[in-house]
């Protein structure tokens, strides 16, 4: 029986939100990608988290993770982020890059504010020549906030039916 994961990063907890309902729809494992200097979830501060994004960003740096993720025991890799700065956090770099996803299906989602998957699906596609990526599900924030279990329901009888 093929095996089933949903990864996940998140600092304010809406892309957890959506992960853990996918986790709970399809009863896959899910796991957390650490980061090993954590981010200010405190909202209250999100200039500072917006800086320190940007500047990840535009010095293309690969944010250490603290974890490590068993993908290589895993057939189908459900894999969600928030956008940042209209594209995923740098850390996913660090991820995609850590892992061979030779044979494997990816199956993308993500939060946003506005930006959808500002072309990230195309970039795992790109990052991930040999893996099969599936149609991803970008879910706006405050839809994320309450879990869109209706619309997760939707979009994985449509993408993938027998999981
Ligand atoms: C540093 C930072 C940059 C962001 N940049 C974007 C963006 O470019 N486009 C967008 O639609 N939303 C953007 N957002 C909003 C987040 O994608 C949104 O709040 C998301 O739901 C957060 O996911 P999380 O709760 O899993 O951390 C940004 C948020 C942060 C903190």
């Amino acid at each position: 029986m093929a095996k089933n994961l949903v990864v996940y990063f998140s600092v304010y907890g809406t892309a957890k939100n959506i992960a853990e309902e996918i986790a709970r729809q399809t009863g896959a494992d899910i796991m957390e990608i650490e980061p090993a200097v954590p981010y200010d979830s405190n909202r209250d501060h999100y200039s500072a988290l917006a800086k320190l994004a940007k500047k990840e960003h535009d010095e293309d740096m690969r944010p250490a993770m603290k974890n490590e993720i068993p993908v290589a025991e895993y057939d189908n890799i459900f894999i969600g982020y928030p956008m940042w700065w209209y594209t995923f956090p740098m850390i996913l770099y660090t991820f995609f890059d850590k892992y061979d996803f030779s044979g494997k299906t990816i199956i993308p989602f993500n939060t946003h504010k506005g930006s959808g998957d500002g072309g990230t699906y195309r970039t795992i596609k790109r990052l991930e020549p040999n893996a099969t990526v599936l149609e991803g599900l970008p879910v706006e924030m405050t839809a994320a906030e309450r879990g869109d279990p209706e619309r997760i329901k939707q979009w994985l009888m449509r993408i993938c039916p027998n999981l």
